[in-house]
């Protein structure tokens, strides 16, 4: 079945293709590079496909104000923003509310992997900068602050590794792009901690059949279970690579 926009644009052709040539199921090309930033405790950059987003990481660290630090473990602070060339219309520099938001779920989804009893009266910060935008960026945001997190050897119960599913009619589709996310039906923006089996983040924008949601979350957990080898392979490439020099 075709499914074209108002403007024309072909979201699925006849062979089951989407908008940018892919398949269903098909990721957009994705990398990972850890430990770019030379003065953060710990940072990446992660990019899929369009979108390209920085996390560095900074701390424990005493926290100030004092009267804001728990006695029994770290504060996790995030700031999600968005440089003001990522989006086709200029984005005002300050503080959306939607960056607030989107700053408050990505903390929700990383606070539960990291182990914060083990820095009490301190806070972690998390810079994420999208540097470029092309849909799923709260995704890759997630994916690079954990890695960030893990770059600064802040203890963690594993990575969090996050990817947006969703449909175009009754086709369940994987890794949305920006006009797919725009006019689809359905975006689930997913996050997940492969080694404990946790969900930490699960959004829905859209509609969803029983059925079609089954089958999006079990397509979901087998490409999450495959960017978090990736993720792995990029800590890995980071610390041989240290050990070389
Ligand atoms: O990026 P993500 O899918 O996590 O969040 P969203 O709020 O669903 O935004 C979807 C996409 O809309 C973004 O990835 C951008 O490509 C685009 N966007 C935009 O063009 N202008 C904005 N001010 C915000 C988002």
């Amino acid at each position: 079945m075709t499914i074209v926009t108002k403007d024309n644009i072909i979201l699925l052709n006849e062979k089951g293709r989407r908008s940018d040539g892919r398949k269903w199921n098909e990721l957009r090309p994705i990398s990972m590079v850890v430990g770019v930033l030379e003065r953060a405790d710990g940072s990446a950059i992660v990019e899929t496909g369009g979108t390209k987003v920085l996390a560095a990481v900074y701390g424990p660290k005493e926290m100030y104000p004092k009267h804001l630090a728990m006695p029994d473990r770290a504060i996790l602070r995030v700031a999600y923003r968005m440089t003001s060339f990522s989006v086709e219309e200029r984005k005002k520099p300050h503080p959306s509310r939607r960056e607030i938001e989107l700053s408050k779920v990505i903390k929700e989804a990383l606070e539960p992997a990291v182990i914060l009893e083990e820095f009490p009266r301190t806070v972690i910060d998390v810079y994420i900068l999208v540097l470029q935008a092309d849909g799923g960026t709260r995704v890759a945001s997630i994916n690079a602050a954990s890695l960030a997190l893990a770059d600064a050897g802040i203890p963690m119960k594993g990575l969090v590794t996050a990817i947006a599913v969703g449909r175009l009619g009754n086709q369940v589709i994987v890794d949305l792009n920006d006009v797919e996310d725009k006019y689809g039906n359905a975006d689930m923006p997913i996050a997940y901690i492969p080694s404990t089996g946790e969900i930490t983040l699960f959004q829905m924008d859209g509609t969803m059949s029983p059925d079609l949601f089954d089958k999006c979350l079990e397509v979901a957990i087998e490409t999450l279970n495959k960017i978090h080898e990736m993720q792995k392979e990029a800590l890995k490439r980071k610390y041989l690579k240290n050990k070389k020099d």
